[in-house]
């Protein structure tokens, strides 16, 4: 069984994901961690990320593996594993944005993601899991809420770290990503036809997950009857 969760920043799909692989004991894969990892190679490596292109994100796929676990997502590279926090930023999560819209680079790492869950059952998150990735897949969930309430989320999560941020600020950012991932020209990011959409803009994470897990169940029943 695959189950695919996909959805827009700050929609609470992670929460989501995760909670129903540790529910189902199936393994977890996250795939904007690889977005984000090789965001933060082209980042560290001081890469004008407006020109990057495919021939300077090629060599930086052999250094990275993905490994997906029952609740979490291992990121390697160089044989070494990255601590989430690195990969979490906005200024990554922006990166990783402008690297999702190489169409060579979604190609690569999507046949790596289905050679990594091969015939097996996951939970995997995206942006195009259940339209590109998997679209056989038996379950797809689409998570979304309203661009402010993700702005307010993201905006209390940077706060908690710290971070002195407007919510505006944070606002335009989550703007001009969800722009970026549906304008880009090859594989713009949409809902699967056949995904059950859950609205989140009125629900605490808890009641989130539990809304998605009845779901998931429920398909389950219905396919196993
Ligand atoms: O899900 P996330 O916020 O960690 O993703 C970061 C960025 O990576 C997102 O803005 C677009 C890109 N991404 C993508 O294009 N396709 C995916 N399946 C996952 C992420």
């Amino acid at each position: 069984m695959k189950i695919t969760v996909d959805g827009p920043a700050g929609s609470g799909k992670s929460y989501i994901a995760k909670g129903i692989s540790e529910r189902l004991r199936i393994p977890y894969l996250e795939t904007g961690l690889a977005y984000r990892a090789i965001g933060y190679l082209l980042l560290i490596s001081e890469e004008d990320l407006q020109k990057v292109s495919w021939s300077a994100v090629e060599p930086l796929l052999r250094r990275l593996e993905i490994v997906p676990e029952v609740g979490r997502t291992r990121v390697l590279i160089d044989g070494k594993e990255v601590k989430e926090d690195l990969l979490r930023s906005e200024e990554v999560g922006r990166a990783a944005s402008i690297v999702g819209t190489i169409p060579q680079f979604r190609e690569f790492i999507n046949d790596l993601f289905r050679k990594l869950v091969g015939e097996g059952q996951a939970v995997i998150e995206g942006r195009d899991a259940g339209t590109h990735i998997f679209p056989d897949a038996e379950i797809k969930l689409f998570i979304t809420a309203s661009p402010e309430e993700r702005a307010r989320r993201r905006w209390k999560q940077l706060r908690e770290k710290g971070m002195e941020v407007s919510l505006e600020e944070v606002l335009k950012k989550i703007l001009d990503r969800d722009r970026r991932d549906m304008e880009r020209e090859k594989y713009p990011f949409r809902p699967a036809e056949d995904a059950v959409v859950i609205d989140t803009t009125d629900m605490e994470p808890e009641e989130s997950l539990k809304t998605a897990l009845g779901i998931v169940l429920k398909i389950q029943n219905e396919k196993s009857s």
